[in-house]
């Protein structure tokens, strides 16, 4: 097997930084991707997993769309994508798929398989990966996945109007909905239905096909490969493989990686 990872880096960390924030509303938000794990960037860590794996023949990272994000995400991360090998395109400026079109374009012909990576998945244990490329030799499409703990329910999709509640100051300022309420429609049985994760692995020309759909939407790529009504497979997911979405993920992964936060200095040793 020849593996192309393309390693999707080009979100917005809208749900990490807490939304509604200028910065945020103008795509300026700290990327979540920068965040230090031991003394190395998220990024550097996701990249980490793939370049030294025998597999591996190629890696392409997808950074933001917006050309002066892109500039600022060169300065940051450009030297060291170039030390670990790793080819920088554009990715797309909404959707994560439109990341991995765009970077689908420079896969190289000789790659058998082509492999798609979250940037913000770090800690993703070598045997999952080991597991997913394995499985990937004997089938065509290839996911990990973790079963469902905790019970499943339905819900309205409009909040109930709890009046009671009411934080006359919140509704001013627009904040009423950081409790928001739901009635309960029905329950979801959850014995077949699994949580998917990524690296998520593909034969080279099946994603091809599935990437020349007419509808790209997705939020992930197994999703346009069933699409074209072929078989996608799992294997056994990892609970450790966990993606930075929050900020309270932060933590729990340094924990997964045993790494400590930055110590901040202290005043008195400033200079
Ligand atoms: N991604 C991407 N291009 C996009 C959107 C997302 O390459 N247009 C990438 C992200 O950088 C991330 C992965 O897809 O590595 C999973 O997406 P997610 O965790 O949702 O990250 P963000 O989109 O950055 O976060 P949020 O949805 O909270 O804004
Ligand atoms: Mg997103």
């Amino acid at each position: 097997m020849k593996i192309t990872v393309i390693i999707p880096a080009a979100g917005m960390s809208t749900r990490f930084n807490g939304s509604g924030t200028d910065a945020d509303l103008l795509g300026m938000g700290r990327s979540k991707l920068d965040e230090d794990l031991g003394g190395k960037t998220v990024l550097q860590r996701t990249i980490e997993l793939f370049n030294t794996h025998e597999d591996v023949g190629q890696i392409i990272v997808a950074g933001p769309y917006d050309p002066e994000a892109m500039a600022s995400f060169k300065l940051r991360h450009g030297d060291r994508l170039n030390l670990l090998g790793a080819e920088l395109v554009v990715g797309g400026r909404d959707h994560r798929w439109q990341s991995v079109q765009a970077a689908i374009q420079s896969v190289k012909d000789e790659a058998t398989h082509i492999a798609i990576h979250d940037a913000a998945r770090p800690a993703t244990p070598p045997e999952l990966i080991d597991r997913v490329f394995d499985a990937a030799a004997r089938f065509d499409a290839v996911i990990p996945v973790i079963p469902v703990s905790d019970t499943l329910k339905r819900v309205s999709p409009e909040t109930i109007d709890d009046q009671s509640e009411a934080d006359p100051l919140a509704a001013i300022l627009g904040a009423g909905e950081s409790n928001p309420m739901h009635e309960v429609v029905g329950g979801i049985d959850r014995t077949d239905v699994v949580m998917v994760q990524t690296p998520q692995v593909f034969k080279n020309d099946l994603l091809m096909r599935a990437y020349q759909q007419e509808d790209l939407t997705s939020t992930d790529d197994a999703g346009l490969v069933e699409r074209l009504g072929e078989r996608v497979v799992t294997v056994a997911g990892d609970e450790r493989n966990m993606k930075l979405t929050r900020p309270g993920d932060l933590p729990v992964l340094r924990a997964i990686m045993k790494v400590h936060a930055p110590k901040a200095r202290a005043s008195h040793k400033k200079f």
